[in-house]
């Protein structure tokens, strides 16, 4: 990333912070919780991928390494009051040519339908124009996860492409993949 991305953002309700050493157990239960629900929507999130205590201290390790490097920004969202996990946010350089930045998300099982994801990717989004210089920001998602589309649609991003029927499920139904973009000049016209 051209500038650093802070490890720590607030909104009214919540806090957005990067992982650190000491996550691993209730990053743990968090996934197991979550394991069925990211099932249909994020395959191949990495909170899928932990089956043990072991898993997520590794998991942890690799966020912080990720972090470190600048490659990967994997943040937890916490509500403040009570201090609880609610979201993930995910931020990636996806094209440094342009500074376009890619996001994704997903709320936790139990926190679905609060306004948080909304809450924190607009934080993110005014992160990333305002103190890392984004040119452009998208958001790629699966054209059935109508909750993800509204997601996008209310932070403000413009629908840019439409893959029809590039994906099929286990069910042997077919779905295909949207591209949503927000451009700096769209930002900063609000
Ligand atoms: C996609 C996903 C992140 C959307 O989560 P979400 O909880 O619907 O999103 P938000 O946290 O922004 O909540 C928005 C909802 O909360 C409602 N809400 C309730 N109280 C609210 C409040 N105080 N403030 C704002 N919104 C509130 C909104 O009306 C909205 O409901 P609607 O979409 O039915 O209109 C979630 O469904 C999910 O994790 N799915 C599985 C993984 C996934 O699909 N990830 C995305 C891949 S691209």
């Amino acid at each position: 990333m051209c500038t650093t991305l802070s490890p720590i953002m607030f909104t009214d309700r919540l806090v957005i912070r990067s992982y650190c050493l000491g996550d691993e157990n209730w990053y743990y239960k968090m996934s197991l919780r979550n394991h069925a629900h990211l099932e249909r929507y994020e395959p191949e999130n990495p909170a899928r991928a932990i089956k043990t205590q072991e898993d997520a201290k590794k998991m942890i390790a690799n966020f912080v390494d990720d972090w470190q490097k600048g490659h990967h920004h994997f943040m937890g969202v916490f509500l403040k009051e009570p201090e609880q996990f609610v979201a993930q946010i995910y931020i990636g350089l996806v094209n440094r040519n342009v500074n376009e930045f890619g996001i994704g998300y997903f709320s936790d099982v139990e926190h679905e339908g609060k306004g948080y994801v909304t809450e924190a990717v607009r934080t993110v989004v005014k992160t990333l124009f305002e103190s890392l210089h984004a040119h452009r920001i998208r958001i790629e998602t699966d054209d059935t996860n109508l909750r993800s589309i509204r997601v996008a649609e209310r932070c403000g991003f413009m629908k840019e492409g439409h893959i029809r029927e590039n994906k099929k499920s286990p069910d042997g139904t077919y779905s295909g993949t949207l591209y949503y973009g927000l451009l700096r000049s769209e930002f900063q016209s609000r």
